[in-house]
């Protein structure tokens, strides 16, 4: 049984008919990525963990709307290896959409080389591996896609540009985990929560001006909620559409959802608690990083901002108020 798409077979065809894949006025923007294992102990105790070009998280992967994008990927993984680009929407190309159906693994010490535009896009999105709970390890990334210069946005250019990689994490092994699933148990609880693969991330800015954070979930099981303390965040932008901007204390994101918020430094300087908390949990797990104001001279203080105490209707009454 075939069970993906062959893609140079079908390239072959559509070259025959005269279809362009990829539009040939715009920039070509070109990559090559080793996808390997590495060890980091990121809770503690040493774990194997996916690394992309020896990195964790992967790299920010920073294109503007139409870019072509060329990503020569090698898997040195002993698996085989998917990696799926959530949200660009792969017209006239489902096949490089990274999902087993559509788009064969790579197999090992294999390369394959993804061919995709960000036709008509522009928001805040992730990458990551889509089989054999190569996520649970690490491999997933940044995808923004950073609206071309000449359209106009609804908000005023920020002065800077953060990603925040929010998920939920295991200690065990991603085969341990795979094994678990297939013998009939569910997900165990996660042993904690991270902001770019870390448990004390720093992001750091002038008092007056105004930031873009871009924020996804990439973990696995839980929803979490994100808030700055003393901060109001303005969401802008969610899934790749521009929303009515309103003002929020914290915000829901759940497993795969990506927002684009703006937050002005406008607090005395000091620095601040970035806080990213499991929802729908009994046990809940923070993470913090830190907001840290280039004129601050004193440490994060006081309590970590709590979530808000309604969970069901308070997450579902948010996600209504997404206006496009
Ligand atoms: C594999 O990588 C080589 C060397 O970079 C490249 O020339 C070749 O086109 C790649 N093959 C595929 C299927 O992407």
């Amino acid at each position: 049984m075939v069970k993906c798409f062959i893609p140079h077979l079908v390239f072959g065809v559509l070259a025959v008919l005269g279809v362009s894949l990829v539009n040939a006025e715009d920039p070509y923007l070109y990559f090559t990525w080793t996808v390997t294992y590495g060890t980091r102990s990121i809770l503690g105790v040493p774990q194997q963990v996916i690394l992309i070009n020896g990195q964790f998280p992967g790299p920010k992967l920073d294109v503007v709307t139409n870019n072509n994008i060329i990503l020569n990927l090698m898997n040195k993984l002993d698996q085989p290896f998917l990696m799926t680009w959530n949200g660009i929407k792969q017209r006239k190309n489902s096949w490089q959409d990274g999902v087993l159906g559509t788009n064969c693994p790579i197999p090992p010490n294999s390369n394959y080389t993804y061919k995709f535009q960000a036709k008509d896009q522009i928001g805040s999105y992730t990458y990551f591996p889509s089989t054999l709970m190569h996520r649970a390890a690490g491999g997933f990334g940044a995808l923004n896609i950073i609206h071309r210069s000449v359209i106009p946005i609804p908000y005023a250019n920020p002065d800077g540009d953060f990603t925040l990689l929010l998920g939920d994490w295991f200690k065990t092994n991603h085969k341990t985990l795979q094994q678990s699933l297939e013998s009939g148990k569910s997900m165990p609880f996660p042993d904690g929560v991270l902001i770019n693969g870390q448990t004390q991330a720093t992001f750091t800015g002038d008092q007056g001006k105004t930031y873009m954070f871009r924020i996804s979930n990439v973990g696995l099981s839980t929803s979490l909620n994100f808030r700055i303390q003393g901060h109001k965040m303005k969401l802008v932008e969610v899934e790749g559409s521009h929303v009515i901007q309103n003002l929020y204390d914290s915000l829901d994101v759940h497993v795969g959802q990506s927002i684009t918020i703006l937050v002005t430094l406008d607090q005395p300087p000091k620095d601040y608690y970035i806080v990213a908390s499991t929802r729908f949990t009994k046990t809940v797990l923070t993470a913090t990083a830190v907001l840290h104001y280039a004129n601050s001279n004193a440490p994060v203080s006081g309590p970590v901002p709590a979530a808000p105490a309604n969970g069901f209707d308070w997450s579902m009454e948010q996600a209504r108020t997404y206006r496009y």
